[in-house]
């Protein structure tokens, strides 16, 4: 499906099925000479989104169906059979309106993920992985950071259908952003970024049947979960060429200052100074995406619960504001649509997105 690769999901339903709460869009293909038909129809599109705009397939030519879509509110109409290229053109209308995917940002987030994709193929197959091609992936996405803002980059992540990469390119982009605007040294922002794209490779032997599963995980569940940081330093500690700094972020990126984190425990000044940075990139991140057991949350909703954290003495308070001032600038500009349903049920989702 070549619309995979413009970074949309697809996915085909009949009328029965529920229309999925993050549609941006709704293709219907429907013979609308038929009564019966439309009253199911009309039941279906009541059920979607409002924010999702929804495109009729027409036969070309017949100008009863055009006027009865028209009726029904079609934002737009295509015509039959609705084959790939026909989608592809919907989806880059899409993305041109939402001024999502500039050439430059799809651009790195291709590479990047391509990136990935080798990298974390070199963790299956127990090879050492390319660490040029890390510093260069890296080096790409801080330069596109700069030239189009980290909040365009945000964007263009998030239509990134694949969730664990989606989530390194959003971790990796805040982590970058971040070290820039603190005025850290190239050095460092190096590191961090490779931290950010190595972080989670330990993931790579959990079962998406846990990672994505909807829902609280069960005790078992999370002690596989637990795993991840550990699996990821001990491949990666076996080669050269890795910042030991590096190594700790991967390994420690889920640990609080309080000691309440994992996978050892560690409290305060156990914890070095660009794993503390790497941490708080990591919830936010996980805040900032839609993932199976929760909707995104705006940034504003994000800082809130990372300030609570900090509260709690999880996070460094002086890194959150930080954090909250690399994005302040841009606040306005994400493209949110916060539903005070999801507002009220915030709290619920601290655990398992400070979890996974
Ligand atoms: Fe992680
Ligand atoms: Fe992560």
């Amino acid at each position: 499906m070549p619309a995979s690769l413009l970074g949309f999901d697809i996915r085909t339903s009949s009328m029965a099925d529920k229309i999925p709460l993050d549609a941006d869009t709704i293709v219907l293909d429907v013979d609308l000479g038929n009564g019966e038909n439309i009253a199911k129809l009309a039941a279906f599109r009541k059920a979607a989104p409002a924010r999702c705009k929804q495109i009729f397939a027409i036969t070309k030519g017949n100008l009863q169906e055009e006027l009865q879509a028209t009726t029904l509110g079609a934002r737009k109409t295509i015509h039959r059979p609705v084959g790939d290229a026909g989608l592809a053109k919907i989806i880059e209308d899409i993305r041109e309106t939402a001024g999502i995917l500039t050439p430059t940002a799809s651009k790195a987030v291709n590479g990047a993920a391509k990136t990935l994709e080798n990298t974390f193929a070199r963790f299956t197959t127990n090879k050492p992985v390319d660490l040029g091609e890390v510093a260069a992936t890296g080096e790409e996405i801080a330069k596109t950071i700069s030239n189009i803002g980290v909040n365009e980059w945000l964007s263009t992540v998030r239509a990134y259908h694949h969730t664990t990469f989606q989530h390194i390119l959003i971790v990796t982009g805040l982590a970058c952003a971040f070290a820039t605007n603190m005025g850290m040294r190239k050095a460092d922002i190096e590191k961090l970024t490779t931290a950010g794209l190595l972080h989670d490779i330990g993931k790579v032997d959990i079962p998406a049947s846990i990672l994505d599963k909807p829902g609280k995980l069960t005790a078992e569940e999370f002690d596989v979960i637990r795993t991840h940081p550990g699996a990821g330093y001990k491949f990666l500690a076996r080669q050269d060429g890795i910042a030991e700094d590096v190594l700790d972020a991967i390994l420690h990126h889920h640990e609080f200052l309080n000691g309440s984190g994992y996978p050892d425990g560690l409290a305060g000044d156990q914890i070095r100074d660009l794993t503390r940075i790497l941490t708080i990139c990591d919830i936010m991140g996980a805040l900032l995406e839609r993932r199976t057991y929760k909707e995104p949350f705006t940034v504003a909703e994000s800082l809130a619960i990372l300030l609570q954290m900090a509260n709690d003495g999880k996070l460094e308070m002086v890194l959150v504001h930080a954090l909250g001032r690399t994005l302040e600038k841009n606040v306005n500009s994400i493209q949110q649509t916060p539903d005070e349903s999801l507002i009220a049920l915030a709290p619920l989702y601290q655990s398992p997105v400070e979890a996974r």
